[in-house]
């Protein structure tokens, strides 16, 4: 395998980090603290950013959740620190962040927790000096997101009085498009939409941002990425893992709500999308939103749906979704997603794109493959009467995670006395090239909402154009219950109607 040599000076490396700006002193208020997500992404996060000297001096985390966790909060936010961190556990910086740490017990729909949260807020701010910043986190349960923000709206939370507030809202946002719409009605009402940050934190990855740098940095790539020259597009979000112990959230979503819906369809726009006139959340809010809406409505035949069965993952036994805790025996709950769908646009009308995301397959692999035309005749003898199919097409494949990077495969002449080809892939691995693996997304996420940068941010609509596409897929599914699940084997690469979805039109899933 070849593999590009790129290099990157410390000092290069240095300037774009100190590129980035401080930004002004706040108070991150995380609701749903006592979640996973907190303790394993959110504070991690927020530590690697205060060891890159991103955060500003004056800074104070507080979580919101139901049970009465006291000091014991802080303590298990240091342990996530250092698991979920990759931090040491006697790393210089440490003690002092933890202390700037407190927690809040109350019930989210409860009128009195909010009025002492207020007080205690003001406190901390009077405290550290804060002067005003407040960041929402929104990490509960979706159910509750309408009531905290009415609840922060009533007791005078949602309006700054000096500086900035500003509300971050994890996915799921909404669970179909009348939910999304109706999320996003409440949530206008009180929040301004420039203080209004739907987090996917797809969004945040290097990877996912690199499509575009790799796009539209370049002058070689543009020129082929239209009808003319390619083939079809697929993008596979394939997770090893199970659901984790969400046995009752998993129920209700499923993969297209799961990760369709957003992640998907995200990496879809960025792929798809036509050049912005400058780097802009406006601008390119805009480009992603005419992708999505120049999507042909996606018919329920051109879907697949699964649900795996027990298996073997990575050499150890798992069980089948229907045996996982807390979820319904019967349940006809999707764990995997396959969709073919057309973007009806100068640019790719008639170019097929095929998604798909699934829990429990043979690895873990999230990649977007662009796979070329063939050359328009066979030159070259690859063995004797071999069929001019058999010459393998250009590949470009975008590895968002593990291996991160991208690859280019193309034929080379093998050596000897035949005139014969086979692929070959020129390879770039941000690992070697920068010395550093990219990080999980939260990291820039936290310190963009801090900074006020929506630019990797979704927008409302945005969210209510991806929902407009997957509702009625979402509806004929619901009409119809899966009679044959599960049917595929945890371990193995989905159903095997995935497999001749692609086999209809001649063609075949790349990395399995
Ligand atoms: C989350 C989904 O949004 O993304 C999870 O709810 C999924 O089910 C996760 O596992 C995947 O994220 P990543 O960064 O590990 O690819």
């Amino acid at each position: 395998m070849a593999t590009t040599e790129v290099s990157i000076s410390p000092e290069r490396l240095q300037a774009a980090h100190s590129a980035e700006r401080i930004p002004d002193p706040c108070v991150v208020v995380i609701f749903g603290a006592s979640g996973d997500l907190t303790k394993r992404k959110l504070l991690p996060a927020l530590y690697h950013l205060e060891q890159g000297g991103l955060l500003p001096e004056k800074f104070a985390v507080v979580g919101v959740a139901r049970r009465p966790l006291g000091d014991g909060f802080a303590a298990d936010m240091r342990d996530g620190i250092v698991k979920g961190g990759g931090v040491e556990a006697n790393d210089p910086k440490l003690d002092g962040f933890v202390g700037k740490i407190s927690y809040h017990a109350m019930n989210f729909d409860d009128h009195d927790g909010y009025v002492k949260l207020k007080d205690l807020l003001d406190s901390i701010d009077k405290k550290h000096d804060i002067g005003g910043g407040r960041l929402f986190y929104l990490a509960t349960a979706p159910d509750y997101f309408a009531e905290i923000i009415h609840q922060l709206g009533a007791h005078g939370m949602s309006r700054a009085e000096k500086n900035w507030v500003r509300v971050i809202i994890e996915k799921p946002f909404g669970h179909d498009l009348q939910s999304a719409r109706e999320l996003n009605d409440d949530v206008n009402q009180i929040f301004a939409e420039d203080q209004i940050f739907r987090i996917d934190h797809y969004l945040g990855k290097e990877t996912v941002q690199n499509i575009l740098v790799f796009r539209f940095a370049n002058g070689i790539f543009e020129p082929l990425w239209n009808r003319n020259f390619i083939d079809h597009v697929q993008i596979t979000a394939a997770e090893s893992m199970g659901i984790e112990g969400r046995g009752p959230f998993y129920e209700g979503a499923g993969a297209l709500r799961d990760v369709v819906q957003n992640h998907v369809m995200e990496l879809l726009s960025f792929v798809a999308m036509e050049p912005p006139v400058s780097f802009e959340a406006r601008t390119i809010r805009d480009e992603k939103i005419k992708v999505w809406r120049a999507i042909q409505p996606i018919l329920a035949q051109d879907t697949v749906r699964g649900q795996y069965g027990p298996g073997t993952v990575d050499g150890a036994e798992v069980k089948g979704y229907r045996q996982e805790d807390r979820v319904n025996p019967q349940s006809t709950t999707e764990t995997f997603a396959a969709l073919r769908l057309q973007i009806e646009n100068w640019r790719w009308a008639g170019v097929p794109f095929y998604l798909r995301a699934g829990k429990r397959l043979g690895k873990r692999s999230t990649e977007i493959t662009i796979q070329f035309k063939q050359p328009p005749m066979r030159l070259f003898n690859n063995g004797k009467n071999a069929p001019y199919e058999t010459i393998a097409p250009n590949i470009i494949s975008m590895r968002i995670q593990p291996d991160d990077g991208i690859s280019l495969r193309f034929d080379a002449k093998v050596p000897g006395p035949a005139m014969s080809s086979c692929s070959v892939d020129m390879n770039f691995n941000y690992k070697d090239a920068f010395g550093v693996s990219s990080a999980n997304g939260y990291e820039r996420l936290l310190l963009d909402a801090m900074l006020g940068d929506a630019t990797l941010f979704a927008h409302r609509d945005g969210v209510e154009a991806t929902w407009a596409l997957m509702t009625p897929i979402l509806q004929a599914w619901a009409a119809n219950p899966a009679k044959d699940f599960p049917n595929y084997a945890a371990g193995s690469w989905g159903p095997k109607t995935s497999d001749e979805f692609l086999e209809r039109d001649g063609r075949k899933w790349r990395n399995q």
